[in-house]
């Protein structure tokens, strides 16, 4: 594998080695950033709290891990998320937990927990490893050196492993429809602009957005109305799958159970948040591995060593701490959620030492704390020992949050890197991927971290080296 790319200016701006990075100076990796990530100005990687004005008011970017936990967990209720923020969720995919506040969103948060707590989740992991193993075939039918959009098959993998874990053998027809309405909510989502803040006009168009997506998931609704009459009838056989257990979830407090319209709700919400995001990472993941060829050598060298050709289980995942650690450095430099939803300071407060007047937009951006000069050496550089546990132990818990923190942490976050660890497991035991002749790779911030112009790749096949020495080619291996 060529480390070529990494000495171009093809490459994107924020991930090559040091010396790399010492030839392009930091506003020329910039300037070929568009929007949000262009925009941001290098203090805002350098200071604890950066503060500016914009017509909307003042707004502060928090950085300091102690002044970030007084935001996301010791002072939470001070800073709820913007009522415009939980209204374009509830616009567009209804009342579920992105779409939900105050109470509403306790209690299904509540009720939802223990859906995804680790050991439940764990109960999803061998659904998930055969999707991933059917995924593969895939691959390997293909002709070798087969041109790939990484991006697009890292979307459709986590599309397929996301509808089996909720619907397990339902999830052929119910699969489809949710991504019909999620497509309708892409498309409102891309129109909205900034007609949607004006005073009267604003309001307007956001009930016509309802009503147009109300209509367009009609035939969802229709269709998790009538699964979940009949699986109430037939009663529940062998493994619970999501949708089983939010159906059976109740809470403890109250006994309240969610409703089939609550329940559709969280099912949309879940494909929304669950399935782009881990694209996301496996796709950043995929990139980095091709411009570092001593992390991808380690990473092979791992699951060789650890599976011998076999393909990975759930049970594996312990026992493979670097392909763990190699995710996490991705999602470092490139976190799915490049910003958490901005929150607004109900009363007047200091962060970091810096007076926050009540009415602040508060902005919590991983992609900037993830980068963050005065939080991690060398930031820039890919090096995914930073996730040894030596090198983990004084790490201030908020200098790393790609899954964000405190109440409204993503409830999927176990789920979410089992995921991540088994499919770049069985994956990248089999193939590698360098980036395509050309391929102009940088990113894109759209609620998640995207490509501008795709990840075109070329996928290469593997010998596998077994545990008994002998070197197997990886098309062989069942
Ligand atoms: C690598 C993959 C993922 C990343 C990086 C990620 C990141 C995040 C982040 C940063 C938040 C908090 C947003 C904020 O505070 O403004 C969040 C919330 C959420 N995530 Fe994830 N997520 C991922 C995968 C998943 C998966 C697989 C699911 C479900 C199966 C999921 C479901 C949710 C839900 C429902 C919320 C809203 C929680 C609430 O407000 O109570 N996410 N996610």
């Amino acid at each position: 594998m060529s480390d070529h790319a990494l000495e171009t200016s093809e490459t994107p701006p924020l991930a090559g080695s040091k010396e790399a990075m010492r030839a392009r100076p930091r506003r020329e990796r910039r300037r070929r950033q568009e929007g949000f990530f262009g925009a941001i100005p290098d203090k805002a990687y350098q200071e604890p709290v950066f503060v500016g004005r914009s017509i909307f008011g003042r707004w502060a970017v928090v950085s300091d891990p102690a002044a970030v936990r007084r935001v996301l967990v010791e002072q939470w209720a001070n800073y709820p998320k913007t009522k415009m923020d939980i209204e374009f969720f509830n616009a567009i995919f209804g009342g579920g937990l992105l779409g939900l506040d105050g109470e509403d969103w306790r209690l299904h948060r509540r009720i939802m927990a223990p859906a995804f707590d680790p050991r439940t989740v764990a109960s999803y992991g061998p659904a998930m490893a055969s999707t991933i193993q059917s995924f593969l075939a895939r691959w390997d039918a293909l002709p070798d050196e087969a041109p790939i959009d990484m991006s697009e098959e890292m979307t459709a993998l986590t599309l397929e492993v996301i509808s089996r874990t909720v619907f397990s053998a339902d999830s052929g027809e119910m699969g489809s429809l949710v991504r019909d309405v999620l497509l309708r909510g892409a498309e409102t989502s891309a129109a909205a602009n900034l007609l949607d803040l004006a005073p009267v006009i604003g309001p307007w168009r956001m009930r016509r957005r309802k009503r147009e997506l109300a209509e367009a998931s009609r035939p969802l609704d229709a269709a998790i109305e009538k699964l979940l009459a009949e699986r109430e009838s037939r009663g529940h056989e062998g493994p619970k799958d999501l949708i089983d257990r939010l159906m059976a979830a109740r809470d403890a407090e109250t006994g309240g159970r969610l409703t089939a319209k609550e329940i559709r709700d969280e099912i949309v919400t879940i494909y929304v948040a669950g399935h782009e995001t881990t694209a996301s990472t496996l796709s950043w993941t995929w990139y980095v591995l091709s411009q570092r060829p001593e992390p991808l050598a380690r990473l092979q060298a791992e699951l060789d060593a650890e599976l011998g050709g076999r393909a990975p289980e759930p049970g594996d995942l312990a026992r493979l701490p670097y392909v763990r650690r190699v995710v996490e450095e991705a999602m470092r430099l490139y976190p799915a959620a490049p910003g958490l939803s901005s929150r607004r300071a109900v009363a007047d407060d200091e962060l970091a030492g810096v007076r926050i007047p009540k009415g602040t937009s508060v902005n919590v951006l991983p992609w900037i704390i993830h980068r963050h000069e005065q939080l991690w050496e060398d930031p820039e550089t890919f090096d995914p020992d930073r996730f040894a546990p030596e090198r983990s132990a004084d790490r201030p818990r908020f200098a790393y949050l790609p899954f964000g923190g405190g109440p409204r942490v993503c409830i999927g976050q176990v789920l979410a890197m089992n995921e991540s660890i088994l499919a770049l497991a069985a994956l990248g035991q089999r193939y590698s991927a360098r980036l395509a002749p050309g391929a102009d790779v940088a990113p894109k911030a759209n609620i998640t971290l995207q490509f501008q112009h795709g990840l075109p790749m070329i996928l290469e096949r593997r010998a596998i080296a077994r545990a008994d020495g002998k070197s197997v080619a990886a098309e062989a291996v069942a």
